[in-house]
């Protein structure tokens, strides 16, 4: 399966190119912004696609069709050191036009990675730490629900609070209120198994630390 990674170079989307790129079922393409970035990936062997989020859809679409992709994960975030400016701009707008893009270019599968119970923006009892986050959680939501109405074969994972912290194999998933960390290399492993698992499709969980082994943890979900 072709995958277009959004985010590539960030902390998450560099661990989702390393591990498909050893995974036979996968042939990962890694969109990044930068030309240092772009040199260093292909250097490494990876399949690279120079995008911007804060590019057209169609710029994006072409980028897809030109790289024969068939499924997207949206990694990308703005990052806790901009403003709200940007977290509008890639967040929600820029994970919008991704979607309108795959759209666009015939792509069904799409994988998003939110936050933390942000399905409860609406929420009478929205949790403490989905409030205390403001106008990142509602940009989350709204990309979200935008996913939701899209027609696409999405599935949305919310982990909580990411660590680097090795995998464990094991976590909780789960329409959760209980904020609680989890580490990227099992938010990972997490994607690929959605990836695996077309049962998945049209579905959206929240993912924390647990004691339950992924795979299991995805199919008792289920
Ligand atoms: N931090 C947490 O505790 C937490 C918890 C739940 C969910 N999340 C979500 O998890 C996701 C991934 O987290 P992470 O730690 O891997 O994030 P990260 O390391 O900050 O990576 C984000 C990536 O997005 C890219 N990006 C930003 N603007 C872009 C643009 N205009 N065009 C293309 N790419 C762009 C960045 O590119 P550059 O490398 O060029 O800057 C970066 O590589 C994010 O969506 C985040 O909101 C985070």
């Amino acid at each position: 399966m072709r995958v277009l990674i959004i985010g590539a170079n960030g902390k998450i989307g560099r661990q989702l190119v390393s591990e498909m790129q050893s995974d036979s079922n996968f042939s990962p393409v890694a969109m990044v912004r930068q030309t240092n970035q772009y040199q260093t990936l292909l250097s490494q062997g990876v399949e690279t696609a120079l995008g911007n989020l804060e590019s057209s859809v169609d710029s994006l679409s072409k980028l897809m069709i030109k790289n024969k992709i068939e499924a997207v994960v949206f990694t990308a975030g703005s990052g806790g050191h901009t403003g709200a400016d940007k977290t509008v701009l890639i967040d929600l707008d820029g994970a919008i036009k991704s979607m309108k893009a795959a759209k666009e270019s015939k792509i069904e599968r799409f994988i998003i990675i939110s936050s933390f119970a942000s399905n409860l923006w609406h929420d009478n009892h929205v949790p403490e730490s989905v409030k205390s986050l403001g106008y990142y959680s509602a940009a989350k939501f709204y990309a979200d629900e935008w996913l939701k109405k899209s027609g696409l074969d999405y599935t949305i994972i919310r982990p909580g609070r990411l660590t680097d912290n090795q995998a464990t194999g094991h976590i909780q998933i789960g329409q959760l209120t209980e904020a609680s960390e989890v580490s990227r290399a099992d938010v990972v492993s997490v994607i690929i198994e959605v990836l695996n698992n077309e049962q998945t499709i049209k579905k959206d969980f929240d993912v924390v630390n647990g004691s339950t082994p992924i795979a299991l943890a995805l199919r008792e979900m289920i």
